[in-house]
């Protein structure tokens, strides 16, 4: 979208205002550094979403970029790919550790340099070795994730964020050329603790409010393969067993949300080291996945990612998403801000493709098979 474009007069007299006062007070911001999620921390201006592509020349793409990240998918337009091969996960058979940081904007995990998590499978040409791990969340429940599933937030989304190690060197070489980023999203929602009466009987709708929707009611359309229509069905008897009771938290963010964790990165700059962690146990037993060639949501919006958003939420509960939300954007010198609110608001898909890799022919095979699960190592990961 023209945001340039659209920055009307008043707007634009508002930032160049700003940028003056901010050249007056205070010591130069770190241009690298200078970009926020909300124009204005403690009364000062720092740059939010509408203004990053004008203030600094190398962000340009965030303003003016054709293939910008994140985007609203709605699930009639996703066609069916059946060339696309499952998700493979390679960690040399090692357990993952790293540091967790509140790097002010993000809950991040950036793993050691051993062991390398490599990613491949899925659109991906080249193996893509991970490099961050980012949590991004919202104020309240059903906000917070940057991607939409047909015009609905989540409360989260885990970004598994990769660069393309066969040809690149590092990650800033990589964000500068083709096939350069690979980017995993998984969304998280809250889990409330009742079970529902039908547990196991049902489908849980994934992507559906209440109890209609779900992937598995993509169905073929008219046209063939490839184009299909999203249809409201629920089956009588679910073949993915669902792989955690309600109420209950995904195995691998609980490691992270942890009081005893979370509570050490309180404060930006906080890091806390963790090891032991299994990296595939952050992923649902089944699952397809929804992919398309986008951007950066940061600065500088390098438009070289390939992403990959994975069809099933995942569960945290209440009291771990709380303790998120207390997680403050300053250093404890000065005052509480919330870290939530960190996304960037929707990109124009415009004529951008969407693949997705359920086969709608083929209803109950929908998440059986070695498609439809994580190959770790090599081998299809079960539990
Ligand atoms: C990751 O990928 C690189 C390049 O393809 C490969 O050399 C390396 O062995 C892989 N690492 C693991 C742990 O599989
Ligand atoms: C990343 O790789 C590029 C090109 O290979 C190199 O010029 C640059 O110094 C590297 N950056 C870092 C931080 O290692
Ligand atoms: C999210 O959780 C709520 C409450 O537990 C549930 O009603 C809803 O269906 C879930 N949504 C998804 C997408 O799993
Ligand atoms: C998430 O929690 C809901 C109940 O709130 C449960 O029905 C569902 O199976 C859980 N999802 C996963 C992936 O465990």
């Amino acid at each position: 979208m023209g945001v340039a474009a659209r920055l009307s007069a008043p707007r634009a007299l508002v930032l160049w205002a700003a940028l003056g006062a901010a050249a007056h007070i205070g010591p130069a911001p770190d241009p690298e550094d200078w970009w926020s999620y909300k124009d204005n921390l403690q009364g000062n201006f720092v740059p939010g979403p509408p203004f990053w592509g004008l203030v600094n020349a190398a962000w340009s793409l965030c303003a003016v970029g054709k293939r910008q990240s994140p985007v609203d998918v709605e699930l009639k337009r996703v066609l069916y790919d059946p060339f696309l091969p499952p998700l493979r996960l390679s960690t040399g058979g090692e357990k993952l550790r790293g540091t967790l940081y509140n790097t002010g904007r993000h809950v991040s995990f950036l793993p050691a340099p051993r062991p390398v998590v490599n990613v491949s499978g899925g659109p991906l040409l080249y193996s893509h070795r991970l490099s961050e791990l980012r949590l991004l969340f919202g104020a309240r429940d059903g906000a917070g994730s940057e991607h939409q599933i047909n015009h609905q937030g989540f409360s989260a989304e885990v970004q598994l964020i990769h660069f393309n190690q066969e040809l690149y060197g590092n990650f800033s070489a990589a964000s500068r050329g083709p096939n350069g980023l690979a980017i995993l999203s998984l969304f998280v929602n809250v889990s409330r603790g009742e079970i529902p009466k039908d547990e196991g009987e049902f489908w849980n709708p994934v992507w559906g409010r209440g109890s209609l929707g779900g992937p598995d009611s993509w169905v073929l359309g008219e046209g063939g393969l490839g184009t299909w229509t999203w249809d409201f069905w629920i089956p009588t008897s679910s073949p993915c067993t669902p792989t955690q009771v309600a109420g209950s938290s995904n195995p691998f963010l609980s490691r992270l949300l942890n009081r005893d964790t979370i509570t050490r990165i309180s404060y930006k700059n906080d890091a806390y080291f963790l090891q032991d962690l299994s990296l595939e146990l952050l992923f649902p037993e089944s699952f397809g996945f929804i992919t398309y060639q986008g951007s950066l949501s940061t600065p500088p919006c390098s438009e070289t990612v390939t992403w990959i958003l994975i069809d099933r939420a995942l569960n945290i509960t209440s009291l771990q998403m709380h303790s998120l939300r207390l997680l403050s954007q300053n250093p404890p010198s000065q005052i509480f801000q919330s870290l939530s609110g960190n996304g960037r608001p929707l990109q124009p898909l415009a004529h951008r493709a969407l693949r997705g890799n359920r086969d709608p022919r083929h209803p109950e095979r929908r998440c059986r098979g070695p498609n439809y699960r994580l190959h770790v190592d090599g081998a299809p990961h079960g539990r």
